[in-house]
């Protein structure tokens, strides 16, 4: 049989074909624009993501046998507002999970409701990305679609809703939202309560690995193949990424190099630090994992390379590299703000250190190291916690670099394991819908089975230690230029 695993990106929709027996068939990426319509502000079209979405699958299904087709799952950018009114018509562009807009419902969430409550009632707190502050911000800035909303859904869950027709969304990207009891993997009447939505607005709630329905007669026929397929839940991005990296089951940890990076660590049992600085949420497994989330990874490189050096040739630029552990330039990467563990939609990159004899070469090798950094600052929350970890995978278009996975694995002191496919949260949609079709037992049983390290970068003590003195000093920059970040902020609003 075949399984697809449909990657909702924020730049692209990555689509992928799997066999039974885990084996790649094809993969198609279909892209669609992002809207900056203020400085901190992110948007898109949720019919861009469907109308992509149709035209990646067409794509896909060329040449294959589609009487195979079993199963259709997926990953998705998490935390973004959908609302649809009662003719099920999106009303406003998506807010996405980088969006800063929302720190004034972000400081009534925290400050005034209360850290406290907020994590009893749902084990995180407030960020700007999250969903509930956007719930707010639409219900104090734009009453009049506030009270046209029907349903409120999440990026991936409206693509499953228009393959369905059924409004359904995952435990793993629920968790995101902000109105979700983590705990108990249900809404939480309290946070529904204090966003001033009732529970019918919200999609009926799936693990990740079970069907929602069986895909729509009128798109099986427009695709050609059977209207047996079922569309499966599947899970937010990491989620998704960490059952393609095979991070299931108890301390695994799965590194992302998308356009946010992440650290994510999968935990049998629930579990919240006092500061709530790590994201407490359920995982894809039937489980729980821990995540750290900084929002411009692979994306500080695509910026730099694409927007202000000019050129495609990422890998040409990164051979001029030739000094690991001695760079004295930094960069701080918060280009869209900072999530974990800042929270401060206010922050900014900046580059610092740069003298007469700075050279592109340098300024390049403190982008990919000012991202290694930035993932360090989140493992350390994870070690101060007492958690124990010493290897990573890596997956996510920044882990096709061998310097970037060096780097990374000097800065954090961790081997990198590199695993055979490092399509993420495709590969971990498509494992999911095989797992939903009967075709593994379980998420951890197809991750075993199905996902191989085929070599692991080691850090090397010496540069290791060189890259502790240089973190060092990378540290004092953000503290150092926060009160300026707050300055220019304030008079560019
Ligand atoms: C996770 C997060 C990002 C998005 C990117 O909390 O906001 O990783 O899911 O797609």
């Amino acid at each position: 049989m075949l399984y697809v695993g449909i990657d909702l990106g924020t730049s692209a929709v990555k689509l992928l074909l799997m066999d039974g027996a885990g084996k790649i068939q094809k993969i198609v990426s279909k892209e669609y624009p992002i809207y900056f319509p203020h400085p901190g502000w992110s948007e898109q079209r949720p019919e861009d993501w469907y109308e992509q979405t149709m035209a990646g699958l067409a794509e896909l299904f060329e040449g294959c046998d589609k009487s195979q087709v079993a199963g259709i799952s997926f990953g998705g950018q998490m935390h973004g507002l959908v609302i649809l009114d009662d003719q099920d018509q999106v009303i406003r562009p998506a807010l996405l999970w980088n969006d800063g807009r929302t720190y004034e419902e972000c400081d009534y969430l925290n400050n005034v409701i209360g850290r406290e409550k907020l994590s009893e009632y749902t084990a995180n707190i407030s960020f700007t990305g999250f969903t509930a502050p956007k719930i707010l911000w639409v219900k104090n800035k734009e009453p009049e679609n506030f009270a046209r909303i029907a349903k409120i859904m999440l990026p991936k869950d409206y693509i499953a809703y228009r393959l369905s027709g059924v409004h359904c969304t995952d435990v793993s990207d629920a968790s995101g939202m902000l109105v979700f009891d983590v705990k108990n993997r249900c809404w939480s009447k309290e946070m529904l309560e204090i966003c001033g939505v009732r529970e019918e607005q919200m999609a009926k709630i799936f693990e990740s690995y079970e069907a929602v329905g069986d895909i729509l007669p009128e798109i099986a026929e427009q695709l050609g193949i059977p209207k047996t397929v079922k569309i499966v839940a599947g899970a937010g991005d990491n989620a998704a990424a960490a059952v393609g990296t095979g991070t299931v089951g108890d301390g695994m940890c799965n590194i992302s190099l998308g356009t946010s990076g992440t650290i994510f660590i999968s935990s049998k049992n629930f579990g919240v630090d006092k500061f709530n600085a790590l994201h407490a949420f359920a995982h894809a497994d039937g489980h729980y994992h821990l995540m750290g989330c900084m929002l411009s990874a692979a994306s500080c490189n695509k910026w730099w390379m694409d927007d202000i050096i000019g050129t495609d040739d990422y890998a040409g630029q990164q051979a001029a590299i030739e000094k690991l552990g001695e760079n004295h330039v930094y960069f701080l990467p918060y280009l869209m703000g900072e999530r974990s563990p800042h929270n401060n939609p206010n922050a900014r990159a900046t580059f610092i250190g740069m003298t007469m004899d700075t050279t592109r070469a340098d300024m390049t090798q403190a982008v990919l190291e000012g991202v290694a950094f930035a993932l360090r600052d989140s493992l350390e929350v994870a070690r101060a916690l007492g958690i124990h970890i010493e290897r990573t995978k890596i997956c996510g278009g920044g882990a096709k670099s061998p310097l970037w996975k060096k780097i990374i694995a000097n800065v954090l002191n961790l081997k990198v394991d590199v695993i055979e496919s490092e399509e993420g949260p495709a590969l971990g949609g498509a494992m999911l819908a095989a797992v939903a079709c009967g075709e593994y037992a379980s998420v951890e049983d197809a991750a075993a089975k199905l996902v191989h390290i085929i070599d692991t970068v080691e850090p090397d003590p010496a540069l290791v230690e060189k890259y502790e003195a240089r973190y060092a000093q990378f540290k004092e920059i953000y503290p150092a230029c926060k009160p300026v970040f707050d300055v220019i902020t304030a008079n560019g609003k």
